[in-house]
């Protein structure tokens, strides 16, 4: 099945903390249990999480406590009421990846300019706009995969962190998405997988997609990647965001560092990512890089790697200045932002028209 998908009111999703040991489906019947699955990365991966908060949305209206009968002013104000509150709640799990909100912000917006006034017809908008969301994001991917593909030479060993898989997004990937499309034109492809500590979500979750796929892999610690760079074992870096400002990438702990690795050792350095993932209102000094549970860095489990009560610092993500980075690829096209113009070929992330394959 694909990442998340909405299954009879509830929301299905795969349960990536479980991966690789166990593919599991969980159900969300509950706005707090999807927050829950957020919080906890059951879901995770911006795309992704922009598909849950219009699937989100689409679930607080179909199970808040409203009738579907004749609609009052005042029974529909309430409904309206909740359902800003829930998609508040929704939104906080997550603050970084801007996807989250968009997806929110996308379903809200889509009842709110319908102008209806009824609650049965407010409920079928959302679950309409979330399920577009749905489709357009593996529309846009599979686009975005085929504008990066001509960036990439037969036999390029290319590195990669986190997970910019289809697992990050509803189906196909960004990041991950580039390379599918790169081998589906013929051309050979090597992936290098930081392992990408605290949570491994490449060694888990990317490196288990590209072996299901038959794509070469090989699995490295976070901090092999500047050797091999230096080593000439890499010709390509390749990454997924969370958010883009004009002046910087934000995406999982360490894609700086790669960045500055790949600058110094004169390899191109890209960025996959829908145009949802823009943000033009913001700079980094403007965003917020939320910080995780300290005990991700001490226990795996039951085992533990510090001593207890070990002073941590753990935030999820960090800012790469744009200037490290060679290629912004999006479904609308190839962006280079050593251009001085770049950020004006970038249309605003709430013009949702997918482009013409
Ligand atoms: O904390 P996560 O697993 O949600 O972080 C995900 C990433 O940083 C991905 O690289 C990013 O969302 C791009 S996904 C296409």
């Amino acid at each position: 099945m694909r990442t998340i998908e909405w299954n009879n009111g509830t929301i299905a999703l795969i349960d990536q903390t479980l991966l690789p040991a166990e593919y599991k489906i969980i159900g969300c019947e509950t706005v707090s249990s999807l927050c829950e699955a957020i919080v906890s990365l059951r879901i995770r991966g911006a795309p992704a999480l922009g598909a849950a908060g219009g699937y989100g949305v689409a679930l607080a209206a179909h199970t808040g406590a409203h009738t579907t009968a004749a609609t009052t002013p005042a029974m529909f104000k309430q409904f309206m009421h909740d359902l800003c509150a829930a998609s508040e709640t929704i939104k906080q799990t997550r603050p970084t990846a801007i996807n989250l909100a968009w997806g929110v912000d996308r379903v809200m917006g889509a009842i709110l300019e319908s102008g209806t006034s009824r609650i049965d017809e407010a409920k079928r908008i959302a679950l309409c706009e979330a399920v577009a969301i749905a489709e357009e994001d593996v529309q846009r991917n599979r686009r975005l995969g085929r504008n990066g593909a001509a960036l990439f030479e037969d036999g390029d060993t290319v590195l990669t962190h986190c997970n910019a898989g289809r697992l990050a997004c509803v189906d196909v990937g960004t990041a991950i998405g580039v390379i599918r499309a790169a081998v589906e034109a013929g051309k050979e492809i090597s992936v290098v997988s930081c392992e990408t500590r605290p949570l491994n979500q490449g060694s888990r979750i990317t490196v288990w997609e590209l072996m299901q796929d038959r794509i070469p892999v090989t699995l490295i610690t976070d901090s092999a990647a500047g050797s091999m760079m230096r080593e000439g074992k890499i010709d390509r870096v390749i990454v997924g965001a969370d958010r883009i400002t004009r002046d910087a990438v934000f995406n999982k702990i360490g894609t700086y560092t790669h960045s500055v690795l790949a600058k110094e050792h004169d390899i191109p350095f890209y960025v996959a990512a829908p145009i949802s993932t823009f943000d033009p209102a913001r700079l980094e000094r403007d965003v917020v890089i939320e910080e995780r549970d300290p005990d991700e860095l001490r226990r795996i489990g039951d085992v533990i790697l510090a001593p207890a009560g070990a002073v941590v610092y753990n935030p999820a993500f960090d800012a790469t200045p744009i200037a490290n980075v060679t290629a912004v690829i999006t479904e609308d096209g190839v962006m280079y932002p050593a251009q001085p113009d770049w950020w004006r070929h970038v249309r605003d992330p709430s013009n949702t028209a997918v482009p013409k394959s």
